[in-house]
């Protein structure tokens, strides 16, 4: 019986901290898109026809990476560690 209640609560502590990193994740994406993107892709990424930016809600790290190493438009962000361009697709991910 205690054998499972400990299983528990590291399971539990597990879960809380797999949260706490997300969280954190996502503020840290937040900040960053509003400092370098939110210009181009509107403060909510829903893309901006008068800058020729699509919405980009919802894009993996994968594709964020490869637009700012290959479009011209994203010189500015080629500065950007592969942990901003995770928890950007972090932030991005919880936009609807
Ligand atoms: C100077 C304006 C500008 C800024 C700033 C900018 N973008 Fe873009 N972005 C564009 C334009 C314009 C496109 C359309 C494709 C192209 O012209 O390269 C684009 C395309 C993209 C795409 C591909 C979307 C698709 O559906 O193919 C992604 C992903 C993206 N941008 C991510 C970002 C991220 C992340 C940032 C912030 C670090 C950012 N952009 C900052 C202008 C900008």
């Amino acid at each position: 019986m205690k054998k499972v209640l400990s299983g528990i609560a590291i399971l539990a502590a597990l879960c809380f901290a797999g949260s706490l990193v997300r969280a954190q994740d996502v503020a840290s994406g937040e900040k960053t898109y509003k400092a370098k993107c939110a210009g181009c892709h509107g403060q909510e990424a829903e893309g901006k026809p008068a800058m020729k930016a699509p919405p980009i809600k919802g894009k993996s790290a994968d594709e964020i990476q490869k637009q700012i190493s290959t479009s011209p438009k994203h010189a500015a962000a080629k500065s950007l560690t592969p942990d901003d361009v995770k928890s950007l697709a972090a932030y991005l991910g919880t936009l609807k």
